[in-house]
């Protein structure tokens, strides 16, 4: 890879430093790089959100950024979001409802609802439409998953787990 650049970025929480093809994208570097197949490639053309990561605190699309874009940053992914405890609410509230099928949308759909949760205090439902409205869903019909986001902002899955 002749011109390769260095990048060097934290990856949910691990430092990272690699060489990277100028045009290879933040989502390619993240799945074919790392292995982190969690962030989902879907339009390749920032349209369905199936590939939503976490950059500096904003959810950023994976496929419209590039992997040298991100040197310095922290970026985070559904693995580390997992792992971290920070979604557990959110994904007891998906399963609890079914708001998944597929689950291709999913990965993306949980980390734009953290975002909107962590922004918003009770956001009503056409609040958390309209914040969820650049991620696709080809297979729930929408309703479940914003019933699972509702569930959460209410605080119901709190409740649950105690
Ligand atoms: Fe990035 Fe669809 S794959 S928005
Ligand atoms: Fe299949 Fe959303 S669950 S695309």
């Amino acid at each position: 890879m002749s011109d390769a650049v260095a990048v060097s970025l934290s990856v949910n929480g691990e430092r990272i430093a690699a060489r990277v093809s100028p045009r290879l994208h933040l989502a390619d570097f993240l799945r074919d790089t790392l292995g982190l197949t969690g962030t989902h490639v879907g339009c390749e053309q920032g349209v369905c959100g199936a590939c939503t990561v976490v950059v500096d605190g904003a959810p950023v699309r994976g496929c419209l950024m590039l992997a040298v874009q991100a040197d310095g940053a922290a970026v985070e992914t559904i693995e580390g979001l997992s792992a971290s405890g920070a979604i557990a609410d959110l994904q007891a509230a998906f399963v609890a409802v079914n708001a998944l099928q597929c689950g291709f949308c999913t990965p993306g759909m949980l980390i734009t609802a953290r975002d909107l949760l962590l922004r918003k205090k009770n956001p009503d439902r056409a609040s958390i439409r309209a914040h969820l409205s650049g991620n696709y869903c080809r297979c729930t019909g929408y309703q479940a998953i914003i019933d699972a986001v509702a569930m959460v902002a209410r605080g119901e899955m709190a409740a649950i787990s105690e």
